[in-house]
């Protein structure tokens, strides 16, 4: 069988790490990224004994601008790439002016240049080679432009119509790209010190995917080259409520609650 790579970016936890199983499951070698460069040898090893492909750890921050350069020449030079997944992200609670900016520019380093560098390295080899996905994860916040949420929503927004444009794009050319939008995953996206106020059960348990399924809607919506990926059947239902009259309601319910 031909070698394939996938690049996962924000592997050594939640969503990024359920890529990385269900892409080493598929027989893709893998080359996992992010700054806690144990747990992405942890999972490197799981996958390599359980599926036999070959794996690869790259530490990097990819809030610092020479990380992701760094990023790049790799991406660029890869000769069987076949699945980028920009996953890496984080959340910052609290108003848009009381937050650090750091946070904020860091935010958009991590969301949005990280992913618009990493898809501009990764495409010329995936058109040349008439071959390739790239998997942008956003989240319903995207939709929403809710308060204490501010840059995030924004950043997220982007990558859907970053990812949007592109797929228009590069329609015919074998390259398909998706944006993932989550909603409320079991990952540790809610464990970081921003959330020490936040409690899971603030939210509906109804409303919380594992980050497998996630992952699972994902892949079989890359196949089915579907550009906007809403997992789980509330998730969509919740986005044709933010659709209607009642999404304000729906903004003031999911942003009331402040965690600073
Ligand atoms: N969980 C949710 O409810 C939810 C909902 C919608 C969308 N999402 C999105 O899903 C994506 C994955 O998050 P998750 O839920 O799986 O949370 P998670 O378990 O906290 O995973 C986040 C991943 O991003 C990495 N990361 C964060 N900052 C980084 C940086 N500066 N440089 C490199 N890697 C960095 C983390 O790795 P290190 O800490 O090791 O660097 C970790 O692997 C994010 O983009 C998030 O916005 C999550």
């Amino acid at each position: 069988m031909a070698q394939k790579t996938a690049l996962i970016t924000g592997a050594s936890s939640g969503i990024g790490a359920a890529f990385a199983r269900t892409a080493a499951a598929r027989g893709y070698d893998l080359i996992l990224v992010a700054r806690r460069q144990e747990r992405l040898e942890a999972l490197a090893e799981e996958c390599r004994k359980a599926h036999g492909v070959d794996t690869e750890v790259l530490a990097a921050d990819l809030a610092k601008p020479e990380d992701v350069a760094q990023l790049v020449k790799k991406i660029a030079g890869l000769p069987s790439l076949e699945l980028l997944v920009n996953n890496a992200g984080f959340g910052t609670t609290g108003h848009f002016a009381d937050v650090d900016l750091d946070k904020h520019l860091d935010m958009l380093q991590v969301h949005v240049t990280a992913t618009m560098r990493f898809t501009h390295a990764a495409l010329e080899g995936m058109i040349a080679r008439r071959k390739g996905g790239i998997v942008n994860v956003s989240s319903l916040s995207a939709f929403l432009a809710m308060p204490n949420a501010v840059t995030y929503c924004a950043t997220k927004m982007w990558l859907v119509t970053f990812s949007q444009a592109l797929a228009k794009e590069l329609a015919g050319t074998g390259v398909h790209v998706q944006v993932l939008c989550p909603g409320f995953t079991y990952t540790e996206f809610h464990d970081t010190p921003e959330f020490a106020k936040f409690k899971r059960t603030d939210v509906s348990t109804g409303l919380w995917m594992p980050a497998a399924d996630v992952v699972n809607e994902s892949m079989a919506a890359l196949e089915a080259d579907r550009v906007v990926c809403i997992p789980g059947r509330k998730n969509r239902l919740l986005m044709a409520l933010n659709r209607s009259p009642l999404g304000p309601l729906l903004v003031w319910m999911l942003a009331r609650k402040r965690y600073e």
